[in-house]
């Protein structure tokens, strides 16, 4: 283990701060390229699953995918298969990452989330999952999706009930919309919930429209839009939640840093902000060796400052 890369989110080391970002790299199985890439699996700290639902989610009509210039707008609508086949079908898939999984979890309300929670906090799952990111933070679902996530009462109710439903050891993460003028007031909600690390962020509302057919291009509309065009949005709002949360600032919630990061150099201002590890995910559709070549360049810039990448979370509030 490279102890330069290496950083901690709570109890949980990771072997280096790049993790997936959730629904960019299915639910393990379908990314064969990551199971026959010992490269690719050495480059990642954990692995972040595709959104579970407690029951079975067809998904959006099509299109779901829309390429923009910068980024791209998605609205996939958490197709899943549902927790059961999930825990029976595709975690055990997931052991051989040997890498800590954190599983992505959505609901359509605040019981849902629970009884989805205690589900994966069964005792035989304990040893494949290290955490349950909560995605309260959809935008393209109708129910709950951001709109759970704008409201800091109902966020701190949904950490609240998965806190109380799962073992002690499964570290909660809660995923935040940037669909919000001050993010750190669902960050603090979540907080006060219970939470023990704060990911951000998921994806900007967004829609594109055919010029030829004067219709949405996208089946429901309105989509997220993710990629590089959102890095500056995501970036504010890890610097925001660092410096104007407590607990953040003193690293007891460790923050996620997620939003169009697409090389080692996106990362290290992510950690500048104050984040402690970094999601990667629309990226890795354009280039598979991402996370390689992040990695790699991390470690040469780490050796050359002479530094750990922890002596540099938050640095950028010191100047
Ligand atoms: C196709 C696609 C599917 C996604 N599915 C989920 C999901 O199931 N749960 C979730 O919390 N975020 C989901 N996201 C959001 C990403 O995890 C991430 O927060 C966002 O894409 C910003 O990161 P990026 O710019 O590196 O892609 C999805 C994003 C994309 C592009």
């Amino acid at each position: 283990m490279n102890k330069l890369l290496q950083v901690s989110l709570k109890n949980i080391e990771l072997q280096s701060p790049l993790m997936t970002a959730s629904g960019t790299s299915g639910h393990g199985n379908e990314i064969e390229v990551l199971a026959k890439s010992p490269k690719i699996l050495s480059s990642l700290g954990a692995f972040v699953t595709k959104g579970v639902t407690l029951k079975p989610k067809e998904g959006n009509p099509e299109f779901r995918i829309v390429e923009t210039r910068t980024g791209i707008l998605n609205s996939i609508g958490l197709q899943n298969e549902g927790a059961a086949i999930f825990i029976e079908k595709e975690l055990p898939g997931l052991l051989n990452f040997d890498l800590p999984v954190f599983v992505n979890i959505s609901a359509d309300s605040v019981e849902e989330f629970g009884e989805l929670a205690s589900c994966l906090s069964d005792n035989d799952l304990s040893q494949i999952i290290s955490g349950i990111e909560i995605n309260v933070s959809c935008p393209n679902i109708k129910k709950g999706g951001s709109s759970f996530g704008t409201d800091p009462k109902m966020v701190e109710r949904i950490v609240k009930t998965v806190k109380k439903r799962v073992d002690p050891s499964i570290l909660i993460i809660t995923k935040l919309t940037p669909n919000i003028t001050d993010i750190t007031l669902p960050a603090k909600a979540a907080i006060a919930g219970g939470t023990d690390a704060l990911s951000m962020i998921n994806t900007i509302r967004g829609m594109a429209i055919s010029i030829d057919t004067w219709e949405p291009l996208l089946g429901n509309v309105v989509g997220g839009l993710s990629g590089p065009a959102i890095k500056p949005v995501g970036l504010l709002m890890v610097y925001e939640c660092f410096k104007k949360i407590p607990e953040c600032r003193r690293r007891q919630i460790p923050i996620i840093g997620i939003g169009g990061i697409s090389n080692w150099r996106d990362v290290i201002e992510y950690i500048l902000a104050g984040a402690t590890a970094t999601g990667i995910g629309t990226s890795w559709f354009v280039n598979p060796d991402v996370f390689i070549e992040i990695h790699d360049g991390i470690k040469k810039y780490l050796k050359k400052k002479k530094v750990g990448i922890v002596d540099l979370i938050g640095k950028v509030h010191e100047a």
